[in-house]
């Protein structure tokens, strides 16, 4: 197995290939002056891509990440079907086709939110990215999609994975809680998870969203009083989320109140405001950000070897 980045993912991309003990190759990637985006192969990579199984480690977000995604999809199905012939008649002008070995591994899938349509006209927008990254690739790998029902019915087998071990094993290490807080039923699973693999309480809140920055949490009795308590997101955007429920266990006697998510986006200075409201934000390398310390090739790593297993490619 070969694996391969563009410029979104590289470091989770280096870890991911060092969990599978596999080379890394870099694939080139600029930008033109109106910021159209260009990607190459290069040479020392174009064997390595034809003579193995590859795994791209690309995001789709922000929304380059989608065209760069395709482009270098397209570039490594051209390059394993042997269309390499080009105007400079650099090389070989054709090669045979290798045959099937791409997949694609999306430490964070943009435009996870919008799984359902709210009102009539609206597009389905994880439905429309996943159709056009599945159409270019014999396998996905989904890293703590919001909504994993979205991906149901994809013309090629999908592996969800997540990193709720390492994010457990991260707490259990540097924070010590006592207690695990799912902020909303969807980290529900995720939450219960941590708090089980840690041993120790765990509870959730209910959330009803009235907007983008606005977020309202029914009240609840919590058994917090002088503990350190983890909140457990998948992602952290605007920061709302977490700063509504730390308030509430500020207010129920909570000592220590820390954060922790699979992506932090990081949204309008979130990082700034989250700082007031909780004393540590731990976020996993699926997106470049000051608080990603928690490591996310291994659960990317359980994915690929799943989907080989799916694919029969062992
Ligand atoms: C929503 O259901 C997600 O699990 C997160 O709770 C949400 O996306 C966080 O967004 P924000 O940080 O803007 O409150």
């Amino acid at each position: 197995m070969v694996v391969l980045s563009g410029s979104n993912s590289r470091p989770m991309a280096k870890e991911l290939a060092q969990e599978l003990g596999c080379q890394h190759h870099s694939i080139e990637t600029r930008r033109f002056p109106d910021t159209e985006g260009y990607i190459r192969i290069p040479d020392e990579a174009i064997e390595a891509i034809r003579s193995d199984k590859v795994v791209l480690v690309s995001n789709t977000f922000p929304d380059s990440g989608i065209i760069e995604t395709l482009l270098m999809l397209e570039a490594i199905n051209d390059v394993r079907q042997g269309n390499v012939e080009n105007l400079r008649a650099i090389g070989p002008q054709t090669l045979n086709d290798v045959g099937p070995g791409i997949l694609l591994a999306i430490p964070y899938f943009g435009y996870s939110r919008q799984d359902k349509r709210f009102r009539p006209g609206e597009a389905i927008s994880a439905r429309a990215i996943a159709n056009l990254l599945a159409s270019r690739c014999d396998g996905i790998i989904v890293f703590d999609l919001h909504a994993p029902q979205v991906l149901d019915g994809l013309d090629v087998p999908v592996a969800f994975t997540s990193a709720m071990p390492e994010l457990a094993e991260h707490l259990a290490k540097n924070v010590k809680p006592d207690f695990i807080l799912s902020p909303d039923k969807g980290a529900f699973e995720r939450a219960a998870e941590v708090a089980s693999a840690i041993d120790c309480q765990f509870s959730y809140l209910e959330k009803t969203r009235i907007d983008a920055h606005t977020i309202v949490h029914q009240a609840k009795d919590l058994d917090v009083e002088g503990k350190v308590v983890a909140i457990v997101d998948d992602m952290i955007a605007t920061g709302g989320t977490i700063c509504r429920a730390a308030d509430a266990l500020r207010t129920q006697g909570a000592i220590e109140v820390h954060a922790a998510c699979s992506h932090g986006l990081f949204t309008g200075g979130a990082v700034a405001r989250l700082i007031r409201y909780v004393d540590g934000v731990h976020a996993t390398s699926s997106l470049k950000n000051p608080r990603d310390i928690i490591p996310g090739g291994p659960a990317l790593a359980r994915g690929v070897k799943q989907l080989y297993r799916t694919l029969e490619w062992d």
